[in-house]
């Protein structure tokens, strides 16, 4: 495949208090892992995806992967993650294939995605060669603070996005980016950015929230169960 996805579930998530890593906690009658591969395997383009598991997990990882991809497990694999999620998401770089030009990075937390939103990074990243984030425009009004939370000013809203995945990169920029970083960036696009390359963004969904807390996973949990019924 000429696309490759990047999975990325090795984390903690101690925010969300379940008893068990977070991608594998229950979301209705699954876990948050598998509904997240559901779009993936959806895709228009062929893509090879490789789920980033801890290490402990890649077990149950893999058969999850093997129920999601159905005819296309031949391209999907398994393996264990680091750290942090940028050492998770190198580890994953490195287990793609040859023929593979355009990565996406996507996190298992954000399970409920739509389809749409992977292809259109995919054909953006095909027509600009910049890197392809999905942003949605902040509604909350943001302060900015100092030390003692004293109110400096109030940011202009108009020229935020907020950001989500799956971002999108040309894979021998980001393979390149990868291995000059210097320091941990909270994504890959501000990754990317510091090596020099350009990074647009493309319209995110609602439904592409990160379940982060109790209360985020209620939320997908009642979605869930309104698309079913
Ligand atoms: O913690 P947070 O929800 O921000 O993590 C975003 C994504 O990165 C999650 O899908 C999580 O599983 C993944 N991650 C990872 N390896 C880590 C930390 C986080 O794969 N060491």
């Amino acid at each position: 495949p000429i696309v490759g996805v990047i999975v990325v579930a090795a984390g903690s998530g101690t925010r969300l208090g379940a008893a068990r890593p977070k991608a594998f906690a229950p979301l209705g009658s699954r876990t948050i892992l598998a509904r997240s591969l559901d779009p993936i395997f959806s895709m228009q383009r062929e893509a090879q995806v490789v789920v980033v598991a801890p290490a402990e997990l890649v077990d149950e990882a893999r058969s999850i992967v093997t129920d999601a991809a159905g005819p296309a497990a031949q391209y999907a694999s398994v393996v264990a993650g680091g750290a942090t999620r940028q050492q998770s998401v190198a580890r994953g770089l490195d287990a793609l294939g040859d023929s593979v030009r355009i990565v996406l990075v996507h996190d298992a937390a954000r399970a409920l995605t739509p389809t749409s939103v992977f292809d259109a990074v995919v054909t953006g990243v095909a027509q600009t060669a910049a890197g392809i984030v999905p942003g949605v425009p902040v509604t909350d009004t943001i302060k900015r603070v100092d030390d003692d939370e004293v109110v400096v000013e109030t940011v202009d809203r108009a020229e935020l996005r907020a950001v989500q995945t799956p971002q999108a990169f040309p894979r021998a920029a980001l393979a390149a980016a990868y291995a000059d970083a210097e320091r941990e960036h909270t994504d890959d696009a501000a990754l990317f950015a510091a090596a020099g390359n350009t990074v647009s963004i493309v319209e995110g969904d609602q439904l592409s929230f990160k379940i982060t807390t109790p209360w985020d996973l209620r939320r997908a949990e009642a979605l869930e169960s309104s698309a079913d019924s």
